[in-house]
């Protein structure tokens, strides 16, 4: 069993070429996050893939740092950056802790389909809380599952990742108080 960067720089070139599920739920989701956003804004994006929601949002913001674990991931990421001709993306290989970013320092930040590979996941929120400015705002959609779901998945996830099919997934207690303070953008 492998780290979980090995896992995803192995799916990252398969990722990239699948489709979107459900292209107008994602398409949804652009234009309500594109309505919290202004030309001045400094963002962060966790977990950024191969960049495709970064590239989406970039032209509506100032710059967007993008985070993501996989080498893979982020190569592929910064060609389709230059590909699409946005320059204001900055890339960083590692995970959001041992990103090194000033507190209060981001207008939004973005964690998309990633709550649930975090194995430190409070800790993270944590930081999220602690880098946003006052006001500033958190997206974030991950997979919800019922309760009957969540009983296949406790016991098939072993067996996905001693298959090397799956990476770890943590299935979230009770969320702890990471710090935010309720704003609502409009
Ligand atoms: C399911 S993909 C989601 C990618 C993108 N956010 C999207 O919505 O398409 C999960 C991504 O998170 C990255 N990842 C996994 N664990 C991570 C961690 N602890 N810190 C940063 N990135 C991580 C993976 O490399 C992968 O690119």
């Amino acid at each position: 069993m492998g780290k979980p960067e090995q896992f995803w720089d192995k799916v990252a070139e398969k990722y990239s070429r699948s489709p979107v599920s459900d292209e107008a739920a994602y398409q949804k989701k652009l234009k309500q996050t594109q309505q919290c956003m202004s030309s001045h804004m400094r963002v962060l994006e966790f977990g950024c893939g191969t960049g495709t929601t970064a590239i989406h949002h970039a032209p509506h913001v100032a710059h967007i740092d993008a985070v993501d674990l996989s080498n893979n991931m982020l190569d592929i990421a910064r060609d389709k950056a230059q590909q699409a001709g946005v320059s204001n993306i900055t890339f960083h290989q590692g995970t959001l802790e041992q990103f090194n970013v000033e507190s209060e320092s981001m207008d939004m930040v973005l964690g998309l389909s990633i709550l649930h590979l975090l194995p430190n996941r409070d800790a993270t929120l944590s930081k999220v809380a602690r880098i946003l400015e006052p006001g500033g705002v958190f997206v974030s959609s991950t997979a919800c599952l019922g309760s009957s779901m969540l009983r296949y998945i406790t016991w098939l996830t072993p067996l996905g990742k001693l298959l090397n099919l799956m990476p770890d997934v943590y299935i979230p207690e009770q969320p702890q108080d990471a710090g935010f303070r309720g704003t609502q953008c409009p």
